[in-house]
């Protein structure tokens, strides 16, 4: 499908743009970021490129995967990245991350929600999953903040960029 804009009351929320590969680019050198989420590291400029260019488009374009970029609507900021991913039928995952100067304002709970309002409205989706690093406090306290039931852990479930495997949370929201 063709990207969605979505508006919260502090952050506007749309599809990543050419002009964004700097931000992109800096908010993605934070060692939180390279430690609790997939990007590749070290995170190159080309990274940034093959992202906002060609992964988020196809994401959208295939219906894979539906990543925003959220905005702040007072001077324009990037806050983060949020993205829905299918991972079956009728279940999507979600993730996301924030740019280290913007984190601890709730913007990315703000964000989230948005995401997944909009995902129960538009898409054809039962069951949104959370997955995160045992330890990562700050991602199971958005997702908790959202209503997500931790639902377990699972040891060793992921190799992380540090080459070792790592327990993983696992949590799910169901359609309300
Ligand atoms: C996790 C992350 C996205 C949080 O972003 P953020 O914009 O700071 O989150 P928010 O400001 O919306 O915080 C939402 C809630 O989580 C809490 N929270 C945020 N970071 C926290 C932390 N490190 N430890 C404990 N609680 C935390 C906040 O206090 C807030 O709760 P409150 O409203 O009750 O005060 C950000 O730290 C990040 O990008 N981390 C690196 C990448 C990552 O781990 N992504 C998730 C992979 S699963």
């Amino acid at each position: 499908m063709d990207p969605v804009t979505l508006e919260t009351e502090r952050l506007v929320l749309r599809a990543f743009a050419p002009g964004d590969v700097d931000v992109v680019y800096d908010a993605c050198q934070d060692e939180d970021i390279q430690f609790y989420t997939p990007v590749p590291v070290p995170f190159r400029r080309q990274d940034a490129e093959k992202r906002v260019y060609e992964d988020w488009p196809e994401g959208w374009a295939t219906d894979k995967d539906y990543t925003l970029g959220a905005f702040r609507k007072d001077g324009g900021a990037f806050v983060g990245s949020y993205c829905l991913t299918r991972l079956s039928l009728g279940v999507f995952e979600l993730g996301y991350w924030a740019a280290e100067k913007q984190r601890g304002r709730g913007y990315s709970a703000e964000a989230a929600r948005a995401l997944c309002d909009w995902g129960w409205a538009a898409l054809d989706v039962h069951r949104i999953e959370w997955w995160a690093m045992v330890g990562n406090t700050g991602s199971r306290a958005i997702a908790e903040k959202l209503g997500f039931t931790v639902e377990g852990t699972l040891r060793h479930r992921v190799i992380a960029n540090d080459g070792r495997p790592h327990d993983w949370w696992v949590g799910g929201l169901l359609r309300p």
